[in-house]
């Protein structure tokens, strides 16, 4: 059973991820998408949120499941016997870190990384920036799925009236 990791914060998860998760789904067996859990980032959504619209989002993939993972992403591949890391790569300037990781993961486990080149029409779309986008009224539909978009949108909102009060 070749079975993989596709790890992230995926806070929240965007159309590049789906993408990325689509094609591991067709390279292995088995695909975890693996959510970082741990508690020291600043999140605009919940662990437990975030894994509800992964579920959602990746719904159509019959052989991927999503999990959570806290501490060490090689303690989880360890303890789940997986041996493949699969990450995307939007651009050179991407690699640089990426490849660190990857050395240094496999350096304390016994697994692999396999970089997976982003699709051109998602190659500029991160998280990060789809909330900015969405915070300042602008359009994400077509970078995240609809479902997604409208969660943005209502929590940018309640955050805002709480910052109101
Ligand atoms: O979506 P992100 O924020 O780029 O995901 C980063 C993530 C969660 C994949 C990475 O931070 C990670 O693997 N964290 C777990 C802690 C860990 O294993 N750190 C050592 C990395 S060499």
């Amino acid at each position: 059973m070749r079975r993989a990791v596709c790890p992230g914060s995926f806070d929240p998860v965007t159309n590049g991820h789906v993408d990325i998760v689509a094609r591991a789904s067709y390279l292995f067996d088995e695909v975890v998408v693996a959510v970082g859990v741990n508690k020291s980032k600043n999140r605009l959504f919940t662990a437990e949120e975030r894994m509800d619209m992964l579920n959602e989002a990746c719904r159509e993939f019959p052989n991927v499941k999503v999990d959570g993972f806290s501490g060490l992403l090689t303690t989880y591949c360890q303890e789940h016997d997986v041996h493949a890391i699969v990450k995307g790569l939007r651009a050179v300037s991407d690699f640089d870190y990426e490849l660190q990781m990857a050395q240094m993961n496999s350096s304390l486990a016994d697994v692999e990384t396999v970089f997976v080149p982003t699709s051109p029409e998602y190659s500029f779309l991160a998280s990060s920036l789809v909330k900015e986008v969405a915070a300042f009224g602008g359009d994400v539909s077509g970078l995240v799925p609809d479902f997604v978009r409208t969660r943005l949108v209502e929590r940018l909102e309640e955050n805002r009236r709480k910052g109101e009060q």
